[in-house]
Parts: C-alpha cells; sequence; structure tokens
C-alpha cells in the first residue's frame, strides 16, 4: 500500500511538471487562460490512470508522460467548453470562477480549442522510438475516437439534447459511458498500448475503463446532487441521482467499482495502482 502511495503520488509530481513542460508560454492572455484551466486542482485521475496501466506493463516514462498530458489537456478543454451559458452555464469549477467568468466567453472557446489542438500535437512530438510508429499511430487513433463524436462529444450531445426524464436507465449509462467513459477507458487502454499488452489484455483494460467509467460519473453525480440540494439548484443538467434516486446511485456505484475490480484480477493483472485508484471511488473515501 505505502509503496504504491509513493508511486502514485511521484507520477504525479512529474504528471505537474511535464503539464507544465508542454504548455507554450507567453504574454498574452490566452496562455495565461490556458495556464488557469490546467493548473487549478484537477485531480489528474485520468492521467494517473494512463501512468499505473504503463508501469504494469514496464512502458517507458518518457514515452507515457506525454500521451498522459495529452488526456488531461483534452479533459480540461472539456470542462472549459462544459461550464460555459451555452453548455451547463456554470460559474464556479474547482472553487474557482470557471474560464469564461475569469476571462470571457471568446477566450473560454479558444483556449479549450488550443487545448484539444495541443493534446495532439504533444502526442506526434511524444519520443517513441522509430520502431514503435505503429503504437504511436494506435494511440492517435485511440484518443481521437475517445474524444469524437463516437465518444466523449458523442455524449455531451446526449447530454445538452435528450432530456434526462425521458431516458430509462440504461440509455442514461449509455450517455455516461460516451461523455465520461471514453476518456476513462483511453487513459487505461492507453497504458497498455504503450506498454505492448496483449490485444486479449487490452480487452481487459477496456472493460475494467468501462465500470470505472460508469463509477466516476455516479459519484460525480451524487455529490453535485447533495450540493444541490444545499444550493437549491446550481443548474439542470441531467443528474444520475436526481433522476433514479440516491439509494439507487450508490448501490449501482458499489456494484461497478467490484466489477471493475473483478475484471482486473480475473483476467491476471494485479496492478495495485489500478486496483488503488478504482478504490479511491468508493464512497467512504
Ligand atoms: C469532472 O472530472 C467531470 C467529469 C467527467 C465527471 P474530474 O472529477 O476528473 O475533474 P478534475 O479534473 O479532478 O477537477
Ligand atoms: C462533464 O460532465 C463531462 C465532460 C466534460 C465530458 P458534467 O457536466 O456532469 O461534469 P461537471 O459536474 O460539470 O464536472
Ligand atoms: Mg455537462
Ligand atoms: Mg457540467
Amino acid at each position: 500500500m505505502e509503496a504504491t502511495i509513493t508511486l502514485l503520488q511521484g507520477w504525479r509530481q512529474r504528471i505537474e511538471e511535464a503539464l507544465e513542460a508542454f504548455l507554450p508560454k507567453g504574454e498574452r492572455s490566452i496562455y495565461e487562460a490556458m495556464h488557469y484551466a490546467v493548473f487549478s486542482g484537477g485531480k489528474r485521475y485520468r492521467p494517473l490512470l494512463l501512468m499505473s496501466a504503463g508501469h504494469y506493463y514496464q512502458a517507458p516514462e518518457e514515452e507515457l508522460l506525454p500521451v498522459a498530458c495529452a488526456v488531461e489537456y483534452i479533459h480540461n478543454y472539456s470542462l472549459i467548453h462544459d461550464d460555459l451559458p451555452a453548455m451547463d452555464d456554470d460559474d464556479f469549477r474547482r472553487g474557482r470562477p470557471s474560464l469564461h467568468r475569469a476571462f470571457d466567453e471568446a477566450l473560454a472557446l479558444l483556449t479549450g480549442d488550443a487545448l484539444l489542438t495541443l493534446a495532439f500535437q504533444v502526442v506526434a512530438e511524444a519520443p517513441f522510438p522509430p520502431k514503435k510508429s505503429a503504437v504511436k499511430e494506435e494511440i492517435i487513433r485511440w484518443l481521437s475516437r475517445s474524444a469524437g463524436v463516437e465518444g466523449m462529444i458523442g455524449g455531451q450531445i446526449r447530454d445538452l439534447y435528450f432530456s434526462a426524464e425521458d431516458q430509462n436507465e440504461a440509455e442514461f449509462l449509455e450517455m455516461v459511458k460516451k461523455k465520461t467513459g471514453n476518456l476513462i477507458i483511453f487513459s487505461v487502454v492507453a497504458g497498455g498500448i504503450i506498454g505492448g499488452a496483449s490485444s486479449r489484455q487490452i480487452q481487459i483494460l477496456s472493460s475494467f475503463g468501462e465500470k470505472l467509467g460508469y463509477a466516476f460519473q455516479l459519484r460525480d453525480d451524487l455529490f453535485d446532487w447533495k450540493q444541490d440540494e444545499q444550493a437549491a439548484g446550481k443548474n439542470d443538467s441531467p443528474n444520475f441521482t436526481l433522476v433514479f434516486g440516491e439509494e439507487r446511485t450508490r448501490s449501482l456505484l458499489n456494484q461497478y467499482l467490484n466489477e471493475a475490480i473483478k475484471i482486473l484480477q480475473e483476467g491476471g493483472i494485479n496492478s495495485h495502482e489500478l486496483i488503488y485508484l478504482a478504490e479511491m471511488l468508493r464512497l467512504e473515501n
């Protein structure tokens, strides 16, 4: 346990340094806004998943870090746009004014665009040896599919344009898988791909990531719902707990975490770090 925490803390530190190093610097407000968006107390959950999976397959850290940063940049771009008045209309993110509040809406759009573009630049320029160019290609393919219209964007579309009450539980969870699950699945799978995992192991990692993605969003919805109860309704974006109730959210969250861990264990992937990151999502933590 202590070795796991030490490893995760070390990666966390190196992720922070790499995120800073890859970020372009300049005087104008776009640079300031990119920095504001990326360094505001994010948990770095996705990059930590990626480093953990990659470590399990002994992938070189210098290949993992740029891809870990790329997924974090994409995550941060998605949050900037998600908070805009045209989307969830949230004035706060991580306890600070959301980007369009700290700057303005046009800059928030462009900052999101810049981070999305930067993500692919960082992967393209990552120091993979020539014999691993097919691996890099595979990463770019997975990342673009996960973030795109068949992935996260598709989930955001459903989130915005389908009324939550009109969706049954399975449909609601399908939306969750797309909007949140895809980047989480990518993170786990990318570590495996860079480390040369077999296609069967990639399949196991992907199923683990899928369960984890559900758990992640259910936990987020439960906490948002609790806060909204106190604040009497912050926004009207679809929330699983609001539609299906607190009890159901709690039991489903636990069920998904149990399933996630079982998938890894039965698949023979004994990564203490991945299990630790799953256990972190338990409600008592
Ligand atoms: C929040 O993600 C948005 C969801 C997909 C639920 P995180 O909880 O990972 O956000 P940060 O980056 O740690 O703030
Ligand atoms: C965010 O979902 C998902 C993406 C940005 C892709 P939410 O809208 O539920 O997340 P929060 O509650 O604003 O962090
Ligand atoms: Mg949203
Ligand atoms: Mg939102």
